[in-house]
């Protein structure tokens, strides 16, 4: 019961890996803050849960208004114990008819908007002494893959602004966290921007094969309870990875083949 009356603010709450750690939180009586930009399925989130739990709905893409976003949440509960950054977007384009808008918008919700949350929260942790802040990052933040070129980019980027904070608050209690999911059973691909930024619709039959999203959660919980920098929840992935590290060539080959198909 780590997070029992303790203070979660999650943005990408309305799907996806973001409700499942609703779900899995509310079991352990933590008070809530939901995200995303539909109401609805925030407030019928909210409904199903037996915790206290705040409806916050915003549109990340408006990564100037994240500042007085923050100061909102805070003044919910005088108080933020957790932060976990779900909310994103992927891409099914090749890179050479991927328009500049899409790279834009990937970077703003993949990249900025995280960056603006936390630029904004850090004061209120300095000031508590005390927070966590964690962003869901992927493994295309780690390896490129076809299709996904702004995507990975933009979860590369990500990494690189976190791993950074990581080195700058390593004596103090604020502990930043970055997970590395691999193909996860969500809708994230109906969403997924094409190149001429209108969405992909379907559900990719890679993310039906991908790890059951409460097992995702579960571990993403148990990497923030243990204070980890860094949660890596592959299966299959794991080869692929071990693949681009020791085999780069062959890497490229296999995921030329399998990320085109
Ligand atoms: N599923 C996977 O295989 C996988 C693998 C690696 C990493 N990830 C990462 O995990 C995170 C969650 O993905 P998921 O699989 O749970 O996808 P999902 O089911 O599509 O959920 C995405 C969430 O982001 C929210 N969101 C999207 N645009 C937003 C915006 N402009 N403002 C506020 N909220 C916004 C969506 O809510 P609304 O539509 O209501 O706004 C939704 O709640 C993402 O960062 C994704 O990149 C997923």
């Amino acid at each position: 019961m780590h997070f029992k009356n303790k203070i979660v603010w999650i943005t990408g709450a309305s799907s996806g890996i973001g409700k499942e750690l609703a779900v899995q939180l509310a079991k352990q009586n933590a008070i809530l803050i939901l995200t995303s930009t539909t109401t609805s399925a925030l407030e019928n989130l909210a409904s199903e849960l037996s915790c206290k739990t705040h409806v916050l709905p915003y549109n990340l893409l408006e990564v100037d208004g994240i500042a007085s976003l923050v100061d909102t949440a805070m003044q919910l509960e005088g108080k933020i114990d957790f932060v976990i950054q779900s909310a994103g977007i992927s891409q099914r384009s090749l890179a050479d008819q991927t328009s500049m808008e899409v790279y834009k918008k990937l970077m703003d919700i993949n990249y900025f908007a995280p960056v603006a949350l936390t630029q904004s929260i850090l004061p209120y942790f300095k000031k508590q002494n005390s927070g966590s802040m964690t962003v869901i990052s992927s493994i295309a933040g780690l390896i490129g893959f076809p299709l996904r070129s702004g995507y990975c980019a933009s979860k590369h980027a990500i990494k690189g602004y976190l791993e950074t904070l990581q080195c700058e608050f390593y004596k103090t209690n604020i502990h930043i966290c970055l997970v590395y999911p691999g193909r996860i059973d969500t809708p994230i691909s109906r969403n997924a921007l094409v190149g001429n930024g209108s969405q992909f619709g379907t559900t990719d039959e890679n993310n039906q094969v991908g790890m059951h999203v409460s097992v995702c959660a579960e571990k993403i919980l148990k990497g923030i309870s243990n204070n980890k920098k860094s949660v890596l929840i592959l299966k299959a992935e794991r080869f692929l990875f071990w693949l681009w590290w020791f085999s780069p060539s062959l890497y490229y080959k296999i995921a030329h083949n399998k990320g085109l198909k």
